[in-house]
């Protein structure tokens, strides 16, 4: 992958701001591949300020989450559904019934309603297809190498579906739900790394000293699914922007 060192996050939201907005210039129906968590957030504002400032239509851009819990109603302030709205359609003006989260069908359905999540993963990567799709993909990664919700383990060929949460991911993301592990849901839909692989561009971000191991092995390890990011590795265009903490275990 290419890597660029950057001092801060809003460089590298400046990066990836001028990236999109002139991809949308060029393609007013460009598709876009949308994450959640803090390492996307100055990213998208860079976007906003850019699409503000040259009245850039955005109007016909689509959008895909990469990933959603399963259990939560659409409209649960910490659903991604609710999560991407507010940190990317809203301040972006993007049409929302042209953005979609993975089990955006399911609405807070139950785990015990096999049938209909097992269908929700493959009719997402249709949709994703029938797009066209997806121009550039934006990932955070996890202290443990995780992309979307790919935990360490997950099959490198994985399509979107249903996955169990890693314990050490609820407990990252009780802060969102009070404090209390129990609140956190115990599934989620995903996409899969094939799927994150199909993306023509992949642009992911990493800032801090925890990401330091991570990013290393996602260079510079071998290809593994112990450390799903590293697919990064064999993908034709795939830009890695990191701060120089995050960058500072790399040879
Ligand atoms: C978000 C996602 C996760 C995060 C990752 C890093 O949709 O799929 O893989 O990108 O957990 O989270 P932050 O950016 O909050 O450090």
């Amino acid at each position: 992958p290419e890597i660029i060192i950057v001092k801060n996050e809003a460089e590298a939201g400046a990066i990836y701001g001028r990236c999109v907005a002139n991809l949308i210039k060029a393609k007013p129906d460009a598709v876009l591949g949308l994450a959640t968590g803090s390492s996307p957030l100055a990213a998208y504002r860079a976007l906003a300020e850019i699409v503000t400032a040259e009245s850039i239509d955005v109007s016909q851009v689509r959008g895909f989450a990469l990933d959603e819990y399963i259990g939560l109603p659409l409209e649960h302030p910490e659903s991604y559904h609710s999560t991407i709205r507010r940190t990317v359609i809203e301040p972006l003006g993007l049409d929302p019934a042209k953005v979609r989260v993975p089990g955006d069908a399911l609405d807070g359905a139950p785990l015990e309603d096999g049938e209909r999540i097992a269908a929700a993963g493959p009719a997402y990567d249709r949709a994703i297809e029938d797009a066209g799709g997806i121009d550039v993909q934006i990932l955070g990664i996890g202290t443990d190498g995780h992309v979307g919700f790919n935990e360490p383990g997950s099959s490198l060929a994985s399509g979107t579906r249903v996955k169990t949460l890693a314990e050490q991911t609820r407990v990252d993301n009780a802060r969102f739900f009070d404090g209390d592990i129990d609140k956190v849901p115990t599934h989620c839909i995903t996409q899969g790394i094939g799927t994150i692989m199909k993306a023509r561009h992949l642009v992911l971000l990493a800032f801090g000293s925890g990401k330091a191991e991570a990013i290393e092995e996602t260079v510079e390890g071998g290809v593994s699914a112990y450390c799903p990011a590293s697919a990064l590795q064999m993908h034709p265009h795939a830009t890695i922007i990191v701060d120089e903490e995050a960058a500072s275990r790399l040879r």
